[in-house]
């Protein structure tokens, strides 16, 4: 028997919630197929999409990395079993590509294995794939791939999340403009101290988009998606950010920021017919600088 998983892309952050805060997509999305095999041990026999950059050895890919973490925790090593993984989506893109592939990993190979954990048992399992590819430890990505829709991390080390409803009528206008930006990089050129006055606007930002999607308040939910620590850095990293964002917010959007640790950007849109207005805004600013790019619209 063979197994087949879909692992959605991630929007981290959403703005005001740097390494605390994200959302699931639904495309695009990693594959991964798993079967056992006589040979034991876990074997990487095929890799797409990744422009034949990932490494095949499971010790040194982030869906191997997790797959072996659940099978060693489970004391299930010597199991044959062959993984395929298909990225269909760009390394370095800010939608959470590691991410996918490493809850795609611990999902498929438990599932396999007659699914002896929960979803959120696999959480940890998923963070160590993630983990071996950034080199850092958040859930922002991993835990709303794991569960869809959007996730409130309260603490990445203990991994305490609360999922948070999403109002019927969100979408997400996400748009990714074909350059490369490293998570280390981006992280790197983050200030280790925050004025306390930032801090606060951050914060305040952040309870209230949190009481705005509980509430279904649009409003609530537009005046709080800013970032005032990460994206002044970060949108050097990303060439006509600031053009991007007024078309976006001109085209109806709620608000704008950075996805994840970028290059891609997103904003958050009150029905599907604006998001899509919204996404072609962003997407003409990005073909005028001009770099290729691809555009999704999600409901949340
Ligand atoms: N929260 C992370 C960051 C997401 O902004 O660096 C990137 O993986």
């Amino acid at each position: 028997s063979e197994i087949r998983v879909f692992a959605p892309a991630t929007v981290a952050n959403v703005a005001c919630g740097y390494d605390v805060l994200g959302f699931a997509i639904d495309s695009p999305g990693d594959e991964i197929v798993v079967r056992h095999c006589d040979k034991p041990g876990l074997h990487i026999t095929q890799i797409t999409g990744d422009g034949g950059k990932l490494p095949k050895n499971p010790t040194q890919n982030c869906a191997g990395v997790a797959a072996l973490d659940l099978l060693k925790h489970l004391g299930m090593t010597d199991r044959g079993i062959e993984m395929e993984i298909h990225k269909k989506m760009p390394f370095g893109s800010g939608l959470g590509s590691s991410s996918a592939s490493s809850v795609a990993g611990a999902f498929a190979v438990n599932k396999l294995i007659g699914e002896p954990l929960t979803k959120k048992q696999l959480l940890p399992f998923a963070m160590a794939g993630e983990a071996s590819a950034d080199g850092a430890w958040h859930a922002d990505n991993v835990a709303p791939c794991l569960f869809g829709g959007i996730v409130f991390i309260r603490s990445n080390d203990e991994l305490d999340f609360a999922q948070i409803p999403a109002p019927k009528n969100l979408w997400a206008a996400v748009v990714h403009p074909d350059i490369e930006v490293l998570t280390k990089v981006a992280r790197g050129i983050l200030p280790k101290e925050i004025p306390l006055e930032n801090a606060t606007q951050q914060i305040g930002n952040l309870g209230g988009l949190l009481c705005g999607l509980i509430q279904e308040d649009y409003g609530l939910i537009s005046r709080s998606i800013h970032d005032v620590i990460a994206e002044p850095r970060r949108q050097k990293l990303i060439p006509d950010f600031y053009k991007a964002k007024r078309a976006a917010i001109s085209a109806g959007a709620l608000g704008f920021s950075i996805s994840g640790a970028g290059p891609s950007v997103f904003a958050l849109c009150e029905g599907e017919e604006i998001a899509h207005k919204v996404a072609d805004a962003i997407s003409k600013v990005f073909h005028a600088i001009p770099i290729e790019n691809q555009a999704y619209v999600s409901r949340i």
